[in-house]
């Protein structure tokens, strides 16, 4: 019935993506989709362990999860991927290699915020030099030039950020509009 596709949520730690990413997977399920959520902190502790956070690691990181996303989009299953993916060009990468079926979904969120909230304790660590190449504090992140979904996480519920990436992949015909009850 349905193609395969692939959902990809790129951002810093914090900024919303596993969140965000659970409910969609959620309202897809609902629909009768078949969908597999890929979570950076849980490839780490399987299909990524071991690997650390240079860029190097971190690019074979991104790569393995679009080469699963890649396996689960040709069987028709929609692929979610919740990735930092701090680099564009492995994103890009990514994006070829599901034949173009990839909607990026950018989780924006100021870094003074995030560190403020600082839900696993992270930012204070890496403000404090304890960690060492932290996203955002002293490691790079390229921000998508043209993602297909901006959220905007301090300015949103998490609700309301998954009503936008369902209501884009309805946009985008990846999904049937909704029937009104
Ligand atoms: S990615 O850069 O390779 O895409 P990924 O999303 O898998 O990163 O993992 C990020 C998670 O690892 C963060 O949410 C955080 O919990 C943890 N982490 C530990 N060290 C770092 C670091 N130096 N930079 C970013 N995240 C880190």
């Amino acid at each position: 019935m349905t193609k395969g596709f692939t959902i990809w949520f790129t951002g810093l730690s914090g900024a919303g993506k596993t969140t965000v990413s659970r409910l969609v997977e959620k309202e897809l399920r609902a629909r009768g989709y078949k969908v597999e959520v890929l979570d950076g902190d849980v490839v780490r502790e399987n299909l990524s362990k071991g690997l650390g956070f240079s860029k190097e690691d971190r690019d074979t990181n991104i790569r393995r999860i679009g080469f699963v996303c890649e396996l689960l989009t040709r069987n028709d299953v929609v692929a979610i991927a919740a990735a930092i993916s701090p680099y564009r060009a492995i994103r890009d990468e990514n994006r070829a290699r599901v034949g173009g079926r990839l909607v990026e979904v950018y989780c924006e969120c100021p870094i003074d915020v995030l560190a403020e909230r600082d839900v696993k304790g992270l930012y204070k660590k890496a403000l404090r030099g304890e960690i060492k190449n932290f996203t955002g504090v002293d490691d790079p992140y390229e921000p998508p030039l043209s993602p297909e979904v901006v959220i905007e996480s301090n300015e949103e519920t998490p609700q309301q950020s998954a009503v936008k990436v369902i209501a884009k992949l309805e946009e985008l015909g990846y999904i049937y509009m909704k029937e009104a009850p």
